[in-house]
């Protein structure tokens, strides 16, 4: 496979991640380098262009990431951000100051060098996203100024003859207006590459990649019914077959169908060795009379690792453990040097016992969840799979509000499965990050015929968002709320009130507890 390599050096901090998928997005793969990388490794992978990442640090700070000087006299095209237009100015003699004071936030970007490839076709002005204290007061020499803000002379920079760039704002944001273009224009005209790189071709890389880490070895892989895991363990099917086995533990909190369907799909569909584990009873029994919400998370994670040491110590011989760790869970763990296994065991898996010891395998480490689902999607994996609403691991535990029973667990799923229904039928699913049903611990008056009803309110929670990270409520034609709040009054016992949740978050948080 000779692909046409894109390399983004991170310094740190989160920078990386969101070039590098804007750099896939324009179809050339790219991969994330540390600083440190040896500079024979550009040679051998035959990189293509590298893009410097912005940083947390000044150049000027102790202990500031540098990369070693070589790297700009490779004959690869480069381009700076940030703190990395900052380093390379640094390197090759320009002025760095630190600012007196930074400059965060919106600003016009003027292009002084419209003939110039980096910015050829942006302006004359476009908005850009500043976010920086240091600045390059004089670019290097052969350098000349491509664009500037008013309060940055020196926003864009360039030496055409070396094929160097740098830019002091964030392309990679969707702030910067015209960002796609100016990568795009560093892709394609400055680093010459075709862009034709697919998803395709990331699967290939990361089947042979974990056939390589996992050799003749066997693997595990806990399935949760969600995207994650679900494409986690499709991609690592299809590398080493039936040496993987899934775990699916049924911890009796999914949404209406969903085990079923998790059972069709893995067992029947793609014929893996799956491991149907009903542990409903269990769970319900181990959350018995218990309100608080954390308390409910710590059960739940509790008698998750039971059951999965207990059947992961009926397996013999498995040295591997497959997870659906994304890129955000990596952020959430604190940096992509940070341990991304604690995360999503958080999440799911927990501390397993010392004795019972794993090497992780995590093919979806790089990706953000779109990309994750373009890969299911590659993989074959059904549309209800692949396109599913993120789901959280204690399931509808934390969606039932106080005590979890059997009765309430029931009225939430109907009450759910019609709302998703309706969403469904009204062709709005993919339009939203999330919805589902919540069933709060109270209940109130209602009429019904002649009789006075003292029954529970269902909240309906719809909300729009990128990352789940910030959110929105979603704006729904009144006459879908009525069919839904029509459906479910009507037909889910004990419910005689729908109320539909219009907080964002922040200050809401997108589940209830
Ligand atoms: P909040 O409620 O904090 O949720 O706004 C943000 C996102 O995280 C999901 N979530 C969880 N996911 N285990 C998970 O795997 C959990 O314990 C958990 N709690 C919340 C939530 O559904 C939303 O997508």
């Amino acid at each position: 496979m000779s692909h046409e390599l894109v390399v983004v050096v991170d310094f740190g901090a989160q920078y990386g991640q969101l070039i590098a998928r804007r750099v896939r997005e324009s179809r050339v793969y790219c991969e994330i380098w540390p600083w440190s990388t040896p500079l024979e490794r550009y040679r051998e992978r035959g990189v293509r262009g590298i893009i410097l990442s912005g940083g947390p640090a000044s150049v000027y700070a102790e202990g500031a990431p540098r990369v070693d000087p070589g790297l700009f006299r490779l004959g690869i095209p480069i381009l700076g951000i940030c703190y990395g237009m900052q380093l390379m100015s640094l390197e090759l003699g320009g002025d760095v100051r630190p600012a007196a004071q930074g400059e965060y936030g919106k600003a016009v970007l003027e292009v002084t060098a419209p003939d110039d490839p980096l910015l050829a076709g942006l302006g004359p002005t476009t908005q850009v996203w500043m976010s920086h204290g240091d600045h390059v007061a004089a670019p290097p020499p052969g350098f000349r100024v491509l664009g500037r803000t008013a309060a940055t002379p020196t926003a864009a920079v360039g030496d055409p003859e070396r094929r160097l760039y740098g830019v002091q704002f964030h392309p990679e944001v969707v702030h910067t207006v015209q960002g796609k273009e100016l990568l795009e224009n560093f892709l394609f005209r400055i680093c010459g590459l075709r862009g034709d790189w697919t998803m395709a071709e990331f699967i290939d890389r990361q089947v042979a990649a974990i056939r390589e880490q996992i050799g003749q070895g066997r693997a595990l892989c806990a399935l949760s019914g969600g995207v994650d895991s679900a494409v986690a363990a499709t991609l690592v099917h299809r590398a080493i077959g039936d040496r993987l086995t899934c775990l699916f533990v049924d911890h009796g909190l999914l949404r209406k169908g969903e085990a079923e369907q998790v059972i069709r799909t893995f067992r029947d569909h793609f014929h893996m060795n799956l491991i149907h584990v009903d542990a409903s009873e269990r769970f319900l029994r181990a959350l018995r009379g218990v309100t608080d919400p954390e308390e409910k998370r710590k059960i739940i994670g509790r008698e998750f690792i039971r059951v999965f040491e207990e059947e992961a110590r009926k397996l013999e011989g498995i040295e591997f453990l497959v997870q659906g760790t994304i890129y955000p869970d990596v952020i959430e763990s604190g940096g992509p040097t940070g341990q991304a296994a604690v995360i999503k065991s958080h999440h799911n898996v927990g501390g397993l016992p010392e004795d019972l010891k794993f090497t992780l395998v995590e093919p979806l480490r790089e990706l953000f969840k779109d990309e994750v689902r373009a890969v299911g999607r590659q993989l074959g994996l059904p549309e209800e799979i692949v396109g599913r609403h993120p789901f959280p691991g204690p399931g509808l535990a934390i969606r039932v509000l106080g005590e979890v029973t059997p009765e309430k667990l029931a009225i939430l799923r109907e009450a759910d499965a019609i709302f998703l229904e309706e969403i469904r039928a009204a062709g709005l699913y993919d339009q939203i990050w999330q919805a589902f049903a919540v069933l709060p611990d109270v209940r109130t008056v209602g009429v019904k015929g002649d009789q006075r009803t003292y029954a529970y309110p269902i909240v309906l929670r719809a909300v729009t968002s990128v990352d789940g990270m910030t959110a929105d409520f979603f704006r729904f034609p009144y006459e879908v709320l009525e069919r839904i709040m029509t459906r479910i009054v009507g037909s889910v016992p004990h419910v005689n009130r729908v109320v539909y949740d219009i907080t964002s978050k922040p200050p809401g948080t997108i589940e209830w507890e």
